[in-house]
């Protein structure tokens, strides 16, 4: 399973580069206002850290004007994924665009059916909101486990990208769901390394340890 970071903020991702954790980057219009920094900027940044998918959204609602701002977005580097909103007019832009060799994420999915048509339009990665279903009082796993049962009965190739993930538990809930990634905001990152018994066990055995006497090195 791919690991994202989905954020914008370049120290966080540079962090988590260090620590070989990721293998891509999502960002989306609020992410990248929320770092306060210009968009290509930004987005540049991140492509020099990381080598895998880096998600950059257009932000045009017309099929036209999608396909030429992430032809736009895609000049940025060739690992730039051009995100396109789950609407007729962006799975239009995604045939188009990944018909140009560029990598596609589309998002904001929330059915079943939106993802089957997303895989017919070629698209690189389709990313279901689990955390804004399970807002609504639905289970956002299950259309994980859903759009799993559809892409295999039809070999489709489009990646399993889950988003929206609020908890450590959806992570796990997403590998046990067969996601091919999982975007993660770094602080649920770091969270996922952690367990109460590692450190009462660590604490435990370097208390241990000293009153061996002994050195490693
Ligand atoms: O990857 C999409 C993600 O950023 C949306 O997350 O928590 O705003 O629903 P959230």
């Amino acid at each position: 399973m791919e690991f994202f970071a989905d954020t914008a903020e370049t120290k966080e991702i540079a962090e988590l580069s260090d620590f070989g954790m990721i293998d891509g980057v999502t960002t989306n219009p609020s992410l990248i206002k929320k770092s306060g920094r210009d968009v290509f900027q930004v987005l540049e940044e991140i492509c020099d850290i990381v080598d895998g998918p880096v998600s950059a959204e257009v932000v045009a609602v017309k099929s036209e004007d999608m396909v030429t701002e992430g032809r736009r977005l895609a000049q940025i580097a060739t690992n730039i994924a051009v995100k396109v909103p789950l609407t007729l007019d962006g799975l239009k832009a995604c045939k188009i665009l990944s018909s140009e060799g560029k990598m596609v994420n589309v998002t904001l999915c929330f059915s079943s059916n939106q993802a089957l048509l997303a895989a017919k339009a070629g698209a690189t990665f389709i990313s279901p909101f689990i955390g804004r279903l399970d807002d609504l009082g639905m289970n956002g796993m299950n259309l994980i486990e859903d759009i799993r049962v559809i892409y295999d009965n039809y070999a489709f190739e489009t990646k399993i990208l889950a988003a929206s993930i609020r908890s450590p538990v959806h992570v796990s809930e997403s590998a046990l769901a067969g996601a091919d990634v999982v975007t993660v905001p770094p602080a649920i990152i770091k969270k996922l390394a952690h367990h109460p018994l590692t450190d009462k066990g660590l604490q435990s055995f370097l208390a241990d340890w000293d009153q061996t006497g002994m050195r490693i090195v």
